[in-house]
């Protein structure tokens, strides 16, 4: 079946990254890096590579060094290609959009993911769209919103990911309550958040991607603050369930969430060892390390 097309994605970055001070007191944790590119980066590319045009940034103060990070960099690129340094330079080139294809808009207090998603609604337009939460890295052979498109192509509507925790952690999530479906593909029938482990209606949390109708953006207007104050996606995605599809993916791919330390620390670890001109350096190391203790 033909859907609308999904063109336009929004990378939230207004948080405050509390959990990383003070290495975030001036600088985004986004662009905190993993190996040699800013976490930012992987998801920018995750972006593009399943198709999408144009993606929004929603920043906050302290956040305009992304803005220049997506930014052509002329003196320094001028500079590489004036010292042949032409395999760095071509990474450079390659990881920057074209002109026109990012929007950068403000959230002016960060009042909660709902409130950043709600943010950009006159950029996005009346049209279905990607969501990306930036501190979640999902590491695979094909990245994790071009299995959520792939899904859309099919059945349109809303699509989210999601993957199983262990019960015991359970209660730190957004946890989806499934309908009919099997294996990977389920319908939404609820979502909770943080619930207590013995009332959790599944093992299967929101993964930090998505694929929404623009009549979230409505909900959200009508929205009010919610858990900790803030305005929550969940709260809106709620009612969306009851207008539309809505369907839960679990992807293949394993899932870093850079927000904490822990993840933040293992992502690290898991893409150079991954790197073919670090990997192999990188795991005797890893051993010298392990072997210390
Ligand atoms: P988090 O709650 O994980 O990010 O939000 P945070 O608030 O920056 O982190 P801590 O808990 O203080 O360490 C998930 C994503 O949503 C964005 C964040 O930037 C992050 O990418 N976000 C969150 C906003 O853009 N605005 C908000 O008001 C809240």
């Amino acid at each position: 079946m033909s859907q609308r097309p999904i063109r336009k994605a929004i990378i939230p970055v207004a948080g405050l990254g509390t959990r990383f001070l003070p290495a975030t007191k001036s600088m985004p944790k986004e662009m905190l890096t993993v190996v040699d590119r800013p976490v930012i980066q992987y998801v920018f590319d995750e972006a593009r590579a399943a198709g999408i045009e144009h993606v929004v940034f929603v920043t906050g103060r302290n956040k305009g060094v992304i803005e220049d990070h997506f930014d052509i960099a002329y003196e320094l690129e001028e500079t590489l290609a004036r010292r042949n340094k032409t395999d760095i330079l071509r990474t450079v080139v390659a990881a920057r959009p074209r002109p026109g294809e990012t929007s950068f808009t403000r959230q002016q207090e960060p009042l909660g993911l709902g409130h950043a998603v709600w943010c950009a609604r006159d950029i996005i337009g009346n049209e279905p769209f990607a969501l990306l939460l930036p501190d979640v890295l999902i590491k695979g052979k094909t990245g994790c919103l071009s299995q959520m498109m792939d899904v859309y192509s099919e059945h349109g509507g809303n699509v989210i990911a999601v993957e199983e925790v262990p019960p015991e952690r359970i209660d730190q999530y957004g946890v989806v309550e499934i309908g009919d479906g099997s294996d990977p593909l389920w319908t939404v029938t609820g979502m909770v958040e943080k619930p207590k482990r013995e009332e959790a209606p599944s093992n299967l949390i929101i993964t930090g991607r998505y694929i929404l109708q623009p009549k979230i953006f409505d909900l959200l207007s009508r929205g009010s603050a919610g858990a900790g104050g803030e305005i929550q996606l969940t709260d809106s995605m709620r009612p969306l369930m009851n207008l539309e599809p809505f369907r839960a993916l679990r992807f293949e791919g394993s899932t870093y969430d850079c927000g904490s330390k822990i993840g933040f620390l293992a992502a690290n670890v898991a893409y150079a060892l991954d790197r073919d001109d670090l990997g192999g350096d990188f795991r005797g190391e890893m051993k010298r390390l392990l072997s210390d203790l």
